[in-house]
């Protein structure tokens, strides 16, 4: 496969057959896998900025995959000091030979260059500023100098890609124009409630309908809330799923079959007290408020819990 920077009409054909692979591991995400695919195999650097749980290390996941290339994952953050990022040598083996090129330890970034791989930075923009200028330079030249190990000349395959969370309030510099006008950049949200219902089936092996759409729309309603600054991403949702299963198994509550279309406010209480108690375990700690709120996590989600099975039975029906 020639995945080198230049855009032949072999890599061309050879994108639009991986670009339809990458896409059977996600459900939806066809335009984000598109434009992450080209801007990729045009060999740009990326940062994608998105929530947690939207995507990111899935599309990274697979896109690697079939490219048959290592993803290598760092987070940022104070403790990625450039020599973390790059490598360090063994200390005891310095004691005993000096520093030599073979008890050089290699770190992420050099290990990304040596084997064509995709070094994702997560929370990018929490890095210290000498690690996004080791970055920049490895991004710029695609060769970095260690001393005593020389210059590390990076495949063809290599890219940085870095995300970003935009609700993150900690740690937020501004990026420096001389990183960001080295990359792409692609913006990725929350999916619509069928994609997740999608997500929730297919990652959790649950049968029920009923209980993967009321998972769902009790972790979206998450996110529609003033007094939250951050609610669940699907991960939530994928949680509920599995929890509740779990609690109706261990109770002997019938799972509602699918599909089942009864307005939630008709569901047998003993269902509804198995997703509540899961919707407790699953997303009081995914329920970020905000500082002035005077509700607690397990308020706000009693509040929802209660919208949606007692009192806006319309907002809570699958479809
Ligand atoms: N479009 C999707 N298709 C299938 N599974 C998904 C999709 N988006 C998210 N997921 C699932 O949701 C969870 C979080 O997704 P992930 O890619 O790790 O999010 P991020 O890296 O953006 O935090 C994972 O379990 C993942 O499998
Ligand atoms: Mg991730």
């Amino acid at each position: 496969m020639d995945l080198d920077h230049r855009t032949t009409t072999s890599a061309t054909a050879d994108v639009r057959a991986v670009r339809d692979r990458v896409a059977a591991h996600l459900v939806g995400r066809e335009r984000e896998t598109d434009l992450l695919l080209a801007a990729v195999a045009a060999g740009r650097d990326v940062l994608i900025e998105g929530p947690p749980g939207t995507s990111k290390s899935t599309l990274l996941r697979a896109i690697t995959g079939e490219w048959g290339i290592p993803l290598l994952l760092v987070e940022g953050n104070a403790d990625l000091t450039p020599t973390r990022l790059v490598g360090h040598h063994n200390p005891a083996r310095v004691l005993r030979e000096d520093y030599t090129a073979d008890n050089f330890v290699p770190g992420p970034l050099v290990e990304a260059m040596r084997q064509g791989g995709f070094l994702y930075v997560e929370e990018f923009n929490r890095a210290p500023e000498d690690t996004l200028n080791t970055l920049l330079t490895a991004m710029a030249e695609r060769t970095i100098t260690v001393p005593t190990v020389g210059t590390v000349q990076a495949l063809p395959t290599f890219r940085v890609v870095a995300s970003m969370n935009p609700y993150d309030a900690v740690g937020t510099t501004r990026m420096p124009t001389s990183v960001s006008d080295r990359m792409c950049r692609l913006a990725v949200d929350y999916q619509d409630a069928d994609a997740e219902r999608g997500i929730v089936a297919r990652r959790t092996g649950v049968g029920s309908a009923r209980l993967v759409a009321d998972a769902v729309a009790l972790t979206r309603a998450t996110r529609e809330r003033d007094d939250v600054r951050q609610g669940s991403s699907v991960r939530g949702a994928i949680d509920v799923a599995l929890v509740a299963a779990q609690l109706a198994a261990m109770r002997g509550v019938a799972l509602p079959p699918a599909p089942d279309v009864a307005p939630p406010r008709d569901l047998p209480a003993d269902y509804t007290g198995v997703v509540w108690d899961a919707v407790l375990v699953a997303l009081s700690g995914r329920v970020h408020l905000d500082e002035i709120a005077e509700q607690t996590p397990e308020g706000v989600l009693r509040e929802i819990w209660e919208d949606h099975f007692l009192l806006q039975p319309a907002t809570a029906e699958p479809g």
